[in-house]
């Protein structure tokens, strides 16, 4: 049987090719060593996983406080840094969004609102990770953190301003804003909204968003005739989608909160629980809702 001599299984190891019994087919090499010359996984040589990710620094920001350690404090920290970096990421996919549907691309708003739906399911499902700790586990560290509490998320409220909730009560509400912080909280205040956005996309279609009624008006004739308004429909279900994942998350959380502190106040000083129901229904697309009941 004959083969091509050129290629050859990088799997494979040394001295077992294919070419025949223990026969050497290419240049002696070190083990780990590819047909190209260069050592397996040093590609480019520049760069390693650990100093392109900065692992050095990532893994160095998990500092647990409390003395004596308490085993679950970890995973408390691990769990919140992961929701600002997924936080982090969910503010760069729906900027870029809101933007791709001034110019009209709403393929490409479309594939980041979806791309924002996974992430969002995701932040649902990983308070799973937090409710594996008992009550008792928490309370070994609670107190060390007050007054920290998620309530100073300032790229949740970013979230929500950019989505559409603006209330700029939350910025007063913050202590200790550094100036990055603050200019973040300005800018996204000062900044169109997705829902801004679309509305734009409604008026640039030829149909009437300046007010609720108008908007109302034009949703309904958008879900009336979809063949005509085959972009604009599916991207307001997307708005929609999005609208419902923020809300399944606060629903989440208040039952983690309840099932963590029964109904103690917060440690960012609320009342905790009964603050935390009173924001679930809270909706970022009211006019998308109501617009169900006229179909
Ligand atoms: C044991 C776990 C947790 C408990 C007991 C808890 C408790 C609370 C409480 C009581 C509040 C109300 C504000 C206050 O007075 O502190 C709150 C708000 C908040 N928490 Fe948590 N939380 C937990 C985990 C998380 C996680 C993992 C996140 C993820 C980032 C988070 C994000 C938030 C946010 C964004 C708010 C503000 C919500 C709003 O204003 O609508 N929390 N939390």
């Amino acid at each position: 049987m004959t083969r091509s001599a050129g290629r050859r299984n990088m799997t494979e190891p040394e001295g077992r090719s294919s070419g025949g019994m223990g026969r050497r087919v290419g240049p002696r090499r070190r083990a780990g060593d590819t047909a190209t010359g260069r050592s397996f996984g040093e590609e480019g040589g520049r760069l390693t996983y650990g100093s392109y990710l900065r692992l050095a620094e990532l893994l160095a920001q998990q500092q647990p406080q409390v003395i004596p350690p308490a085993h679950d404090e970890l995973l408390f920290i691990t769990v919140h840094q992961a929701y600002e970096l997924w936080f982090k990421q969910l503010l760069h996919e729906l900027t870029a969004a809101r933007d791709a549907m001034t110019p009209g691309e709403t393929w490409r708003a479309r594939q980041l609102l979806q791309r924002a739906h996974v992430i969002e399911r995701l932040l649902v499902s990983q308070i799973d990770v937090l409710e594996t700790m008992t009550p008792q586990d928490f309370l070994e560290f609670r107190s060390a953190l007050a007054p920290a509490s998620g309530f100073q998320s300032v790229q949740f409220r970013e979230l929500e301003f950019l989505s559409g909730a603006k209330d700029p009560h939350f910025v007063g509400r913050f202590r200790a804003l550094t100036d990055a912080e603050q200019a973040s909280l300005a800018r996204r205040l000062a900044e169109p909204t997705l829902w801004d956005a679309y509305l734009d996309l409604l008026m640039s279609r030829g149909l009437p968003a300046a007010t609720d009624d108008q908007i109302l008006e034009s949703l309904v004739a958008v879900a009336r005739d979809r063949a005509s308004h085959d972009d604009l429909w599916p991207l307001a279900e997307d708005l929609l989608t999005h609208d419902e994942l923020a809300g399944l998350w606060r629903a989440r959380h208040v039952q983690m909160v309840e099932r963590q502190i029964g109904t103690k106040s917060g440690t960012g000083g609320s009342t905790g629980a009964p603050y935390l129901h009173k924001r679930v229904p809270l909706r970022y697309y009211p006019l998308l809702w109501e617009l169900r009941d006229w179909l």
